[in-house]
C-alpha cells in the first residue's frame, strides 16, 4: 500500500483504513448460514452465536480461523479449562527446543511454554514426539502428510503455510526465514 507522507492525505488514508477494518473484519468469518456446515433452514441456526461475533473480540491473526489463540491466552481474554470441571491442576514446562536440520531456511523453534498452556503432557509423550532431544526422525514431507507437529498444526492449531511462525529462528549471519518472520529475540 502507499501511504503518503503529507500529512492531509496521511490522516485521509488512515480514516480510510479505520472505514474500512470493520467490513474486512466481518470478511473474516462466514455466518453459520453461510459456512455449508450448519443447515440455514434449520430455526436452530438462530439460537447459536455467530462466529464474527465470537472470534472478532479476540487477539487478530491472518492465518487460519484468524485468531492468535497463543495471544489470546496471553493476554488473558480467555482462560481455557484444564478439564470439564476444572478439577486438573496443568502441568506446565517453559523449555524451548531448537530443531537445526532445515537445510536453507531458518531452524524450528519449539516451545513447551505455548503448549503446555493448552494441553497435557501426555498428549504428545511418548504417542507423537519421544520426550528426548533429537530422538524423532521428523522431517516437513511427514508433517506435511499429519505426522509428528502436523497432528494438529494444519489441523487444529496454525496452519503449515505460516512458516515463519515454527521456522522462527534467525541467525543474522546466514540465515533467513522462508518470508518475513519475527525474530526470536523479538517474540
Ligand atoms: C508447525 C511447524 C512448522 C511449520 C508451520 C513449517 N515447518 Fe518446516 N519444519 C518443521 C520441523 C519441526 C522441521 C524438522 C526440523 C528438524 O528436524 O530439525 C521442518 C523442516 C523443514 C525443512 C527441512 C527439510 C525437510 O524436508 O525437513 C524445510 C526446507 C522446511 N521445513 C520448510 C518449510 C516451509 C517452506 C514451510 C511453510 C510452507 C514450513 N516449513 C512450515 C516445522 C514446521
Ligand atoms: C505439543 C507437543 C508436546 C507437548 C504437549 C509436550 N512436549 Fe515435550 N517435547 C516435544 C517435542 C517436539 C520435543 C523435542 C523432541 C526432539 O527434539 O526430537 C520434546 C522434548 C521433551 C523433552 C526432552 C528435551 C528436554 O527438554 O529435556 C522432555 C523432558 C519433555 N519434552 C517433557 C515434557 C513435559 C514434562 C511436558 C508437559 C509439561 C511436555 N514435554 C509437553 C513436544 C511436546
Ligand atoms: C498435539 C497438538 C500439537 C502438536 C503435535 C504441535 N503443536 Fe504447536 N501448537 C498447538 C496448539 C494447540 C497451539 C496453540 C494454538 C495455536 O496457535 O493454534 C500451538 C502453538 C504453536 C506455536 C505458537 C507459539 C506462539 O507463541 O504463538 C508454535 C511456534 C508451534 N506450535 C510449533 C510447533 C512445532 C514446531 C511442532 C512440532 C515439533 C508443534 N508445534 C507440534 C498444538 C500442537
Amino acid at each position: 500500500m502507499i501511504v503518503s507522507t503529507q500529512p492531509t492525505y496521511r490522516f485521509l488514508s488512515t480514516l480510510g483504513l479505520l472505514i474500512a477494518a470493520p467490513l474486512l473484519l466481518a470478511e473474516n468469518w462466514k455466518s453459520l448460514e453461510d459456512d455449508e456446515l450448519h443447515d440455514p433452514s434449520n430455526p436452530a441456526v438462530n439460537v447459536l452465536q455467530q462466529p464474527a461475533e465470537a472470534l472478532s473480540v479476540l487477539a487478530p491473526d491472518g492465518a487460519g480461523n484468524k485468531v492468535d489463540w497463543v495471544e489470546a491466552v496471553r493476554l488473558g481474554q480467555i482462560a481455557p479449562r484444564s478439564s470439564l470441571d476444572n478439577s486438573v491442576v496443568p502441568e506446565t514446562l517453559d523449555t524451548d527446543i531448537v530443531m537445526s536440520n532445515t537445510l536453507s531456511v531458518a531452524p524450528v523453534l519449539f516451545p513447551h511454554k505455548e503448549h503446555s498452556d493448552w494441553m497435557s503432557c501426555a498428549m504428545c509423550h511418548d504417542s507423537i514426539f519421544v520426550a528426548q532431544t533429537d530422538a524423532n526422525a521428523i522431517n516437513m514431507s511427514k508433517i506435511l502428510e499429519g505426522e509428528y507437529c502436523g497432528v494438529c498444526h494444519g489441523a487444529v492449531s496454525f496452519p503449515l503455510t505460516e512458516c515463519d511462525r515454527c521456522h522462527s529462528v534467525i541467525n543474522y549471519t546466514q540465515m533467513a526465514p522462508p518470508s518475513s518472520g519475527v525474530p526470536v529475540e523479538q517474540r
